[in-house]
């Protein structure tokens, strides 16, 4: 019979047995998400976005450290260490895929290819944007999603009206050989800075001008230290959401599946609300007051295009004509 003494021990061992058979709880995968952007920017809310529903859906199996601006690494660095798996998912700039030999993206740097959002969108969602992503793979890394930001205005510390005000000027460009092209076409002379150095060389006129979204402009104090700026709209800044290829395929396929859920619902999130991000950022630093804003005539913008259309075809050779050609059929370009 069993006294009350032994009951007790079974019950104990019970317990004991109930908590070795228990499954330990796996740690978390993480994904570290570096960018350079501030985390009030349209890539900033899209990556804690994805944070807060990635975490959600995959009910804490994966845990998301999002390191904003610049904090792990700079522009460059930080496709290195994607490729070493140092961290897991980046959004770079499109401007920024040449150093991983894949140029073609600077398809998206063209000035004046695109005239707004809807362009953009029949790009980014059809066969150039699909290929562009594809393009990726054979570098170990795998293409998510595009991230919208905006279209850029020029700025420096004098007025920038017609190509001629650009004569001379060093103006800062990401590492784009298009948009080094695009300063030569207007007589600047182009340096490629890290974004982190940008307002610093402004500041200290290590450079004298720069161009950018207003998000990234007004979000990085670029205003306070620029007079000038033009609502030229020349070109687009914008994103690729990227993982390392390795660690994308060897997550459970269960996890994956919630994890580009998460990514779809985040992607839509973003683009949402990268115009209005833009729309307030300028007005922000309207109502600052550093900097005065100006508006391209008819005549001056017929002068900006003139001078930097001729872009497209002198740099063919690196995008391909058949990619540009591909392009302008998307957009109804005829020439
Ligand atoms: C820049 O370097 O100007 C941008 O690519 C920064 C960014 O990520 O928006």
């Amino acid at each position: 019979m069993l006294t009350r003494r032994s009951l007790a021990r079974l019950a104990g061992a019970a317990v004991l047995a109930m908590s070795v058979a228990a499954p330990a709880r796996a740690e978390p995968v993480v994904i570290k998400f570096s960018h350079v952007v501030a985390p009030d920017t349209p890539k900033g809310k899209g990556a804690a976005k994805f944070k807060e529903l990635a975490e959600k859906y995959t009910e804490g199996a994966v845990k998301v450290e999002v390191y904003p601006n610049s904090q792990l690494y700079k522009d460059k660095e930080e496709l290195e260490a994607l490729q070493l798996g140092a961290v897991q998912m980046l959004a770079p700039s499109l401007a920024k895929f040449g150093p991983l030999g894949v140029q073609q993206f600077e398809l998206f740097d063209l000035p004046y290819l695109m005239n707004g959002y809807d362009d953009l969108r029949k790009i980014t969602d059809g066969p150039v944007g699909k290929d562009l992503l594809a393009r990726l793979e054979p570098k170990g890394i795998k293409g998510l999603a595009y991230w919208d930001n905006g279209f850029k205005v020029m700025s420096a510390n004098s007025p920038l009206h017609v190509p001629d005000d650009f004569l001379g000027l060093k103006m800062r460009i990401q590492s784009s050989k298009i948009l080094e092209a695009e300063m030569q076409a207007l007589g600047a002379v182009p340096q490629v800075l890290a974004f982190s150095e940008v307002y610093q060389a402004l500041q200290t006129g290590v450079v004298d001008g720069t161009e950018n979204p207003p998000s990234n402009m007004y979000t990085q104090k670029m205003h306070e230290v620029q007079k000038h700026a033009t609502l030229s709209n020349h070109g687009y800044l914008g994103y690729a959401v990227i993982v390392n290829k390795a660690f994308w395929e060897g997550l459970d396929p269960a996890v994956r599946a919630n994890l580009e859920k998460a990514m779809a619902e985040a992607t839509d999130y973003a683009n949402s609300i990268a115009k209005k991000e833009n729309d307030d950022a300028l007005a922000a630093m309207k109502a600052a007051g550093t900097t005065t804003f100006y508006e391209l005539s008819d005549e001056e913008r017929a002068e900006w295009v003139a001078a930097l259309r001729p872009v497209h075809k002198e740099m063919a050779g690196r995008i391909g004509a058949d990619l540009i050609k591909q392009a302008y059929d998307t957009l109804g370009i005829t020439e």
